[in-house]
């Protein structure tokens, strides 16, 4: 077996044309092993949600190539797609994406059914799963009455419902509390190690790094080389110390994403340093 789940050569996309031209990503290649957890990091705008969609089969590329568990995706025809998507990947959408109108079993079944896996079958799979996931008393329950926790988990089951070879994530733990967030990272992990997934997840969010094998840097469409990073005490995201705003505070640089936030900090930082110390014990999950 292709130890290699995803393999992409030269990937590029190009939005719109003439003035309003956006190269989102320009000619990247990355290669994801199967039980590895990648994570891409990098600022808003920078190409990480179109370059998973393209990872995902759910956009074409301008150009380029991408090789998932060694089926071409340009010689699969459109009819084909979402077969190939069902069977193949997990997707895992910031705010979840779960069905309204179906229940949190449905949901999972709905997934299954898209796969091949129908009736009695399909049904006792999703009830199986959520009950791994601590929602044996949810089944029934419709997303709106679940909690943010709850349909995260939800999420996660019918992500890796079809044992999928790949299971994409977009920034999964955005909005989430901190305990949540740590969660879902050691579910994603969880299925990068016992599954054998390859799991690629973009966010900015830094406390992903704990989960990740590799981390790359989505830059302008391109990856590059991960200059020294920090952590913006007030937002929590990934920021590059190299031009990002900062502050000085009792003789060390505190770095920011935005002016935004370091006017933020400026006003109380008493409050981002308690936080930041309240959080520190869930730092690393187990
Ligand atoms: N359908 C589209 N048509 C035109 N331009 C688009 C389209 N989708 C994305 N873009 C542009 O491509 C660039 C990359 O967008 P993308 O959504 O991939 O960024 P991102 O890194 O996911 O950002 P964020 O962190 O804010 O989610 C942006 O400049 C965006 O405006
Ligand atoms: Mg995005």
């Amino acid at each position: 077996m292709n130890e290699m789940a995803i393999e992409a050569e030269g990937l590029s996309k190009v939005f719109g044309e003439g003035d309003v031209q956006v190269h989102a990503v320009r000619s990247v290649s990355l290669q994801v092993r199967r039980g590895e957890v990648l994570l891409i990091m990098g600022p808003s705008g920078s190409g990480k949600t179109t370059l998973l969609s393209m990872l995902g089969a759910m956009l074409r590329p301008t150009s380029g190539r991408i090789v998932v568990g060694g089926v071409d995706l340009a010689t699969l025809p459109e009819s084909k797609l979402p077969a190939f998507r069902a069977r193949r990947f997990g997707f895992v959408f910031q705010d979840f994406n779960l069905l309204s109108a179906l229940s949190a079993q449905e949901n999972v079944e709905f997934v299954l059914n898209l796969a091949g896996q129908t009736g009695k079958r399909s049904r006792d799979t999703a009830a199986k799963l959520l009950e791994g996931f601590g929602l044996a008393s949810r089944l029934h329950f419709r997303p709106h009455k679940l909690s943010g926790g709850e349909k995260q988990r939800v999420a996660i089951a019918r992500a890796i419902a079809n044992q999928p070879d790949v299971i994409l994530a977009d920034e999964p733990s955005a909005n989430l509390d901190s305990r949540i967030g740590h969660e879902i990272a050691r579910l994603l992990k969880r299925a990068a190690t016992h599954e054998g997934a390859a799991v690629v997840i973009v966010s900015h969010d830094a406390r992903l790094k704990d989960i990740a094998d590799r981390i790359l840097w989505l830059e302008d469409g391109e990856f590059r080389a991960m200059s020294e990073m920090a952590i913006d005490p007030v937002c929590g995201m990934s920021v590059e110390k190299q031009d990002s705003p900062h502050l000085r505070r009792d003789g060390e640089t505190v770095y920011f994403c935005s002016a935004a936030c370091r006017d933020e900090f400026a006003a109380n930082p008493e409050r981002f340093v308690r936080r930041q110390a309240a959080e520190l014990p869930a730092a690393n999950p187990s």
